[in-house]
């Protein structure tokens, strides 16, 4: 996702309309009053988030934190890598257990998109947090899913509760950090030692939280609504279900990209294809548009996996562009086609869906819905 809330875009429903709208009437490049400069072409949207020519501050959503910046660099790319790897290998050696607890999730009946995001929170709760860690701290990032990690969570729970919950994990989060940093072992098991252990003498406990609040969000959060996207579209669309996996996960990613707007701000003015940027004025890269342009897709909004046979084309950046693209992005798509192959070989999806619209925010959420799971009777081909 932007895994973070910290450069929150305008949220809505009626936002994509409006967007969309504004692309079709202005072109690749417009201003949305108040908001600020749009792009939707995907050569300049790419030059942007790739910073060739140093016109924006250097910026990842993952690492913005309430104090600034985790850095240097160094330490980002380290902590990126090794939450990659921990990750992997544990998905690799956990891939058994994904039958019995998507079944337990989503069979025979879910509420979605949080039945999505519970299942991989089940999933990935011993990489999260390992086994040895305090059972009050497991506690409070169950709050912290439900509350704030599921679509919708934050519009569920007023202001002041949600500052407690935050000062709560906050409290929780920072003494475990210390507590993992005070242990002689310094090998990581699981993703809160991957930021404590890789953080120097004079971290910033509010980064270490953060950082690692990072990673909650990306893996329970923004996967599990992919997952959810996924089955909602093959739900709509069962003639397409025996689409290979993979396919289903791209077409997916491309009609619906999780993190939709990437916000950069300029570090001096210049001219971005025919627009001029402002010292100081934050440029808005829109995946949503740029996945649906129709100079660079045919039949932009229909769901087509079969568009995937030919390789990867470059209107296509559902986890960015660049040295901040996501470190995340093979093992997350990895695990929704894994969750897709062995769901769809089962049953087949139906949606229950009563016409709501997607939810807009810092991500891009479906609209809550409820899926069935009918065991099928003929083998997947
Ligand atoms: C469907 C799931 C995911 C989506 C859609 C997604 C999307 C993104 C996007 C768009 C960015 C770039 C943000 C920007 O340029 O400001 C990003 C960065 C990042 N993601 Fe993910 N992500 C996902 C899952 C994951 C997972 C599972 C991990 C766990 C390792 C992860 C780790 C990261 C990291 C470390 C960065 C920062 C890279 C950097 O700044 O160097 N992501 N993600």
């Amino acid at each position: 996702m932007p895994h973070t809330t910290r450069s929150a875009p305008p949220a809505g429903p009626e936002l994509l309309p409006l967007l969309t709208e504004l692309h079709r009437r202005i072109g690749d490049t417009f201003i949305v009053s108040g908001v600020g400069l749009h792009i939707a072409d995907p050569v300049l949207a790419k030059a942007v988030l790739a910073n060739v020519g140093a016109d924006f501050t250097e910026h990842s959503d993952f690492f913005a934190t309430a104090t600034g910046f985790l850095g240097p660099r160094e330490l980002q790319q380290q902590i990126a890598r090794e939450a990659r790897d921990l990750l992997a290998a544990y998905l690799t050696t956990h891939a058994a257990d994904l039958p019995r607890l998507a079944g337990v999730h989503l069979a025979p009946e879910a509420v979605m998109p949080d039945a999505a995001n519970r299942l991989l929170h089940e999933h990935l709760g011993p990489v999260l947090l390992g086994p040895g860690t305090d059972p009050s701290v497991r506690a409070v990032v169950a709050d912290v899913v439900t509350h704030a990690v599921l679509a919708g969570a934050r519009a569920r729970r007023g202001r002041l509760r949600r500052a407690l919950l935050r000062h709560r994990a906050y409290a929780a989060l920072a003494a475990e950090t210390a507590r993992r940093r005070r242990r002689p072992a310094r090998v990581a098991t699981d993703l809160l030692d991957v930021v404590a252990l890789a953080l120097p003498e004079d971290y910033d406990p509010i980064q270490a939280v953060e950082v690692f609040l990072s990673l909650l969000f990306a893996t329970v959060g923004s996967t599990g609504f992919l997952l959810s996207w996924a089955l909602y579209l093959v739900g709509h669309h069962p003639d397409q279900a025996d689409a290979p996996p993979s396919a289903l996960v791209r077409e997916t990613l491309r009609l619906w990209p999780v993190a939709w707007l990437f916000g950069r701000p300029a570090a001096r003015a210049h001219d971005l294809g025919p627009a001029r940027v402002e010292a100081g004025q934050t440029v808005h890269v829109c995946a949503y548009l740029v996945q649906r342009h129709p100079g660079h897709w045919s039949d932009p909004d229909d769901f087509r996996p079969d568009r995937w046979r030919g390789g990867v084309p470059g209107a296509f950046l559902p986890f960015g562009w660049g040295t901040h693209a996501c470190t995340g992005a093979a093992v997350a798509t990895g695990l929704v086609a894994d969750v897709l192959a062995q769901l769809l070989a089962a049953y087949a999806v139906t949606v229950c869906d009563d016409g709501r619209q997607p939810q807009v925010g810092p991500a891009l959420a479906p609209p809550p819905h409820r899926i069935r799971l009918v065991p099928r009777r003929r083998e997947r081909r």
